[in-house]
């Protein structure tokens, strides 16, 4: 598989006199694929029917013109004002039942019928247009579904939708009735059309019902975006259909959006990133100019597992972004380092967000590789030298196969809304848990998957579950199959499907392979810890605590100092019953990696290796030069044994 560079460019952002010296430059430094269109419909179509396509169509042949391959997007994200203003419900109502209004961007409804067809209308007017046009070889679907807070629409259209889409769950309101459990506070429905969105009520409103509404959201994401899908492989055969996700973003359920599309691409903004999530002042400050270590990684092998063809980062950051409360610049290299992580992860393109910074709207402080004067910016001298670099790494070690971990972590998009709507402690936070578990495998030196629950788990030697709420009723039989040490964190199997206790107690359907059950639990305020002993080791439980019985043949490995039972294990089966220090859960995977005939290796913080294809890639985060662990008789392709400060390096291991 190729690697390769891209750019996001507008240009309706500028002057035509600007398109053909933009095209030669991009090309010039090593750009193959530029990707546009997403935000043009009011430039495609300033009013209703009246089709623009010249100024498009010069656009795309100065792109082809120069050799570069055209990354074709439907318009969608950006509906214009005389679209809004003919149709009364196109716009997303919000939980105070408020439209959100026109003058940014992502105002549409998912379940809105007019929105839907004027979708429908576009997508095949542009597809029909550029379908079959030789420099387009990829569509994009829409831009960053879900982007501030969209997935969720409170509309009378999406409440609509959302009784059809109950009724197909349950087949009679009885069945709704019993499986939500509505006698609770007489909550009892008669009938579908009763039942309202779960907003509004005087105190919480039933969980299960809130549950079924973030379930009900996404399946209209997986819709919406599958109508564009269908119209594009029809009119535009033989190109691949990508969609560019977000960061870290749980809001729908990606899996089934991305099994009908050939390439996940994702949005990489590692400084913006920091400061948006759940991470300390301290880790801010810490990685304040590089990003986390392990954070765009996360990212890179979740899309990795979603993808049918090699992942693609769409949207790179390439210096400092607009959109968070600080926004620090990258140190020198940072931007190199980026997109070669990003291609050891498996990407098959990195694509920088933009190609030059505008001057005007919105995201004026938004770096490009170029600045606003049109000189080649820091992110740029970089893109560049990556491009000489792939050059080097693609003849020493020709195309580079897929990363394959032997550890696997499993993940699960609904796990997150059920943990927010029944939290039980404010700040368990399943992003974070899952991210945590993940550093700790990289700080290990571990590839990791991370692959969907339902996914096959052969050829795994470690099985990481970070909190799963609702076990699918074959998990324990696949787990047990696959041979594979297995660990679980805490409050795994403790709902069914429908957000009930299960009736034999958490672990729920596990107890097939972990004869466990969990009879209590608490949550733990943030200043709050319990002391763990796991041999000679003595660390922290914070965020949460399972209270345990143990059943036959399972054993007690660590204990809080109360005697509660911390960390279980029947045969290859673990469970962690809180969550534990860094340190801790460190030590703790290291051996469960020991156990599985892995051999992990202890990194510095700032240090972080990958294989691909008979590569190991290694990515110093640090201000001071590394030297490299293991590379004795190793061959470099890129950089030495001495890592500096942001930098990369890339070799062939020694032989064994
Ligand atoms: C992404 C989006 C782009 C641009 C970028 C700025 O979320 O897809 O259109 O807004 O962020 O960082």
């Amino acid at each position: 598989m190729s690697i390769r560079l891209g750019v996001c460019y507008y240009p309706e952002h500028w002057p035509e006199t600007m398109w053909d010296s933009d095209a030669r430059r991009m090309k010039a430094l090593g750009i193959k694929q530029v990707r546009i269109g997403e935000f043009a419909w009011s430039r495609i179509e300033p009013s209703p029917g009246d089709l623009r396509w010249d100024w498009l169509d010069r656009a795309i042949d100065v792109l082809a013109r120069h050799g570069l391959e055209v990354v074709m997007c439907t318009p969608t994200a950006t509906p214009p004002k005389w679209l809004v203003d003919r149709h009364d419900d196109l716009l997303a109502v919000d939980a105070n039942g408020r439209p959100r209004a026109f003058g940014s961007r992502r105002h549409y409804d998912f379940s809105s019928d007019a929105y839907f067809e004027e979708s429908q209308r576009i997508v095949r007017l542009v597809g029909q247009r550029y379908g079959n046009h030789p420099a387009v070889t990829a569509w994009q679907t829409d831009n960053e579904y879900g982007c501030h807070q969209t997935v969720v629409s409170y509309s009378a259209a999406a409440q609509r939708r959302f009784r059809l889409w109950l009724r197909a769950r349950y087949g009679s309101i009885e069945a709704l009735n019993t499986a939500w459990g509505t006698v609770f506070w007489s909550m009892e429905y008669r009938s579908f059309d009763e039942i309202d969105a779960p907003i509004g009520t005087v105190t919480e409103a039933h969980p299960s019902h809130r549950l079924d509404y973030r379930r009900f959201a996404s399946d209209e994401v997986v819709r919406y975006n599958r109508m564009q899908v269908e119209l594009l492989r029809e009119h535009s055969p033989g190109r691949l259909i990508v969609h560019n996700f977000m960061q870290m973003f749980l809001e729908f359920d990606h899996y089934p959006v991305a099994a009908d599309l050939d390439v996940a691409t994702w949005d990489s903004y590692p400084l913006g990133a920091l400061e948006v999530m759940w991470f300390t002042p301290e880790t801010r400050a810490r990685w304040l100019r590089t990003g986390h270590p392990d954070f765009a990684s996360f990212n890179h092998d979740l899309y990795r597992g979603m993808s049918a063809q090699p992942f693609w980062v769409m949207e790179q950051q390439p210096g400092p972004v607009n959109w968070a409360d600080w926004n620090p610049h990258p140190l020198p290299g940072m931007v190199r380092l980026w997109s070669w992580e990003a291609f050891s992860h498996g990407a098959g393109c990195v694509s920088y967000f933009r190609w030059r910074q505008v001057p005007f709207a919105q995201e004026q402080m938004h770096a490009g590789l170029n600045r606003p004067d049109d000189q080649l910016d820091v992110g740029g001298e970089e893109a560049a030298r990556v491009a000489q670099e792939i050059e080097q790494v693609t003849q020493a070690a020709g195309a580079l196969g897929q990363p394959r971990g032997k550890v696997a972590l499993l993940f699960d998009y609904s796990a997150k809304w059920l943990f927010e709507i029944h939290p039980q402690g404010e700040d368990f936070l399943y992003a974070r848990f899952a991210f945590e578990y993940y550093s700790t495998l990289r700080s290990l030196g571990l590839d990791v998957d991370i692959i969907p629950v339902e996914a096959p788990l052969n050829g795994y030697a470690l099985i990481v579950v970070p909190p799963l709420p609702v076990v699918p009723d074959d998990l324990a039989a696949r787990l047990q199959h696959s041979g594979a040490q297995v660990v679980f964190g805490p409050r795994s199997g403790s709902k069914t499907v429908s957000l009930q206790i299960p009736a034999t107690l958490a672990p729920g359907a596990l107890q097939e392979i972990l004869p466990i059950k969990v009879w209590r639990v608490e949550s733990l305020r943030p200043n709050v810890s319990e002391p763990v002993q796991l041999g000679r080791l003595q660390g922290h439980a914070t965020h949460w605590r399972d209270l345990i019985e143990t059943g036959d043949g399972v054993e007690t490995l660590a204990e809080f100092a109360d005697g509660h039972p911390a960390i279980v294990r029947h045969q290859r089966v673990h469970y962690l019953a809180a969550i534990f220090d860094a340190g801790l859960t460190q030590r703790y995977f290291e051996q469960l990696a020991q156990a599985a005939g892995l051999e992990p290796q202890r990194l510095p913080d700032t240090l972080r290796l990958q294989r691909r294809g008979g590569l190991t890639f290694a990515f110093n985060y640090a201000d001071t030069a590394v030297a490299l662990p293991q590379v004795a008789g190793a061959t470099f392709i890129v950089g030495q044994p001495d890592v500096p400060p942001q930098g990369v390096a890339i070799y062939r291991p020694a032989q064994e």
